[in-house]
């Protein structure tokens, strides 16, 4: 085999200091069973604190809204209601989402409402005092008459707006550039209507806000949007409406891969093997977006961008401090100077680094097939750990079964150098792979062996999970650090006022 093409995970303590703990979560995986999300409730808070130093550095006020889709967890949502309520609230996108953060400590007016509304989540909404980022005027149409109808006190609203369009160059004499399409919130050739119709319902609803979540790790092009919700704010002021918050949504991003060498040159090989100048690094050669033209690689890697040097509150530090295209300011100075707020929803980056899934080694075959002649068998199956499915690329942790430094250096010396198999779960079904690409191990793995996926609380641990073929889905524990060893306990037992396991402090 050529030298093996790592993409190991950045792991930074906590979470390194979990995995040096091989027996404690073999132990897990035995009690529990395979596979098993194990979550750090303490890092959800400390990477809150980071994007707060962010705002504090601008001077900014304004909140930090916990993408709740992120996650499913109720040990990381309670963490978060236990933080600053003037500081730290929780986007839902649906009625349990609200449900389950309200029973988790949040009260209404921490919460957000985004996403597509039925009528029961408006009510709710409505109902506790929370704010309403709308969807469309038709959903401002529906929450007023749901106001009207049942005599509930004035709703705050946050106008969510897409379609951007601005001209690009610092001089304005650039070419017209327009965000991405998206189909949610209102597109700002609409904004008009929209105005009016907010005029109309001012009974019902009070304006306090702009809002805009752009798919994209682009920073012009939401430094750009920002910009143009300051200037339509301007606009709402002169018609008597009162918005006072920009709310820029999600996207700021995780770094799964620590190392930007080992993403640059497996990049560079799957581009190679897709030429067929190497052996395929994937199954049946799939491409990740790219194919073979006539000896010329086309198409483009539909993958997350694996090394991020600047990712998460960092990121929103490089937006803040971009100089905006039109009115000369950096979007964060511009923010403070027209003394609005800067709201954010962080899903992914929140709740970077705060857990890991645990799989089960239960079968290791060979195939007889060069270069990859290893199928390794998991107890879990796409669905629970899908990575994939978000195009996120990273190495798994061997955490070897009676090898208390999980190093694997414990066997014959033949199975120990480096080897690259094909993940594969649980389920009857060819397309069932952990991930399509042939992962680098230090070592074959064995039969009792545990893969750690880290890094997966940010949407690949819960939000694929299903029961097909009545396969167990992973059972979720919340641990915290006592001393030299760790303690845990169930996810839905976590309070932020009882030490995982523990009595109350
Ligand atoms: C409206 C909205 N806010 C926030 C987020 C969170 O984005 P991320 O997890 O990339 O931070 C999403 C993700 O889909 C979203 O739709």
């Amino acid at each position: 085999m050529d030298v093996p093409l790592y993409l190991r995970p950045r792991i930074e303590p906590p979470l390194a200091s979990l995995l040096g703990a091989a027996p404690f979560l073999h132990s897990l995986v035995d009690a529990l069973g395979s596979p098993l999300n194990v979550l750090l409730p303490e890092t959800i808070a400390e990477n809150a604190a980071r994007f707060r130093a962010v705002y504090r550095r601008h001077r900014l006020t304004g909140r930090l809204y916990f993408a709740h889709k992120a996650n499913r967890s109720s040990a990381l949502v309670r963490r978060l209601a236990a933080d600053d309520p003037a500081a730290v609230g929780i986007d839902v996108a649906s009625l349990e989402e609200l449900r389950h953060a309200l029973g988790c400590g949040f009260t209404g007016d921490r919460v957000m409402a985004t996403g597509p509304k039925d009528p029961e989540f408006l009510w709710l909404a409505a109902r506790v005092g929370a704010t309403v980022n709308l969807d469309s005027p038709r959903e401002l149409e529906q929450l007023a008459a749901l106001v009207r109808g049942h005599g509930l006190g004035r709703v705050r609203v946050l106008a969510r707006l897409s379609g951007f369009e601005s001209t690009a160059g610092q001089s304005g004499t650039g070419t017209r550039v327009l965000s991405r399409r998206s189909r949610f919130g209102t597109p700002v050739r609409d904004a008009e209507t929209l105005w009016s119709a907010l005029e109309r319902h001012s009974d019902a609803v009070e304006l306090t806000g702009l809002a805009y979540h752009l798919d994209t790790t682009g920073l012009e092009e939401k430094a750009r949007a920002l910009e143009q919700c300051v200037l339509l704010m301007d606009a709402c002021r002169e018609r008597g409406l009162a918005p006072r918050a920009v709310d820029i949504g999600g996207g700021f991003g995780v770094g799964y891969v620590a190392d930007a060498g080992e993403w640059q040159r497996w990049t560079t090989a799957l581009s190679e093997a897709v030429l067929g100048g190497r052996p395929p690094l994937t199954w049946r050669g799939h491409g990740y977006g790219l194919r073979n033209e006539g000896g010329t690689v086309r198409g483009s890697v539909a993958l997350y961008p694996g090394h991020r040097p600047d990712a998460g509150p960092d990121y929103l530090d490089e937006l803040l401090s971009l100089p905006a295209p039109v009115l000369g300011r950096e979007p964060g100075t511009l923010l403070l100077e027209h003394l609005h707020d800067l709201h954010i929803e962080p899903g992914r980056s929140l709740v970077d680094q705060c857990g890991l899934s645990l799989a089960r080694v239960l079968d290791v075959r060979g195939t007889g097939a060069d270069p990859d002649p290893y199928l390794v068998r998991l107890g879990m199956n796409a669905g629970d750990v899908s990575l994939e499915e978000h195009g996120v690329l990273m190495d798994p942790v061997l955490l070897s079964r009676g090898d208390p430094s999980g190093d694997g250096r414990d066997g014959d010396p033949e199975a120990e150098r480096p080897v690259g198999v094909h993940l594969v779960g649980n389920l009857c079904l060819e397309a069932d792979l952990i991930t399509r690409r042939l992962v680098f191990l230090p070592r074959l793995p064995r039969p009792g062996d545990v893969l750690a996926f880290v890094n997966t609380a940010g949407y690949a641990m819960d939000f694929h999970a299903h029961h097909a073929q009545r396969q167990p889905s992973a059972r979720t524990v919340a641990v915290e650090r006592e001393g030299d060893s760790w303690r845990w306990c169930p996810d839905e037992d976590y309070w932020p006022i009882t030490p995982p396991g523990g009595t109350p402090a």
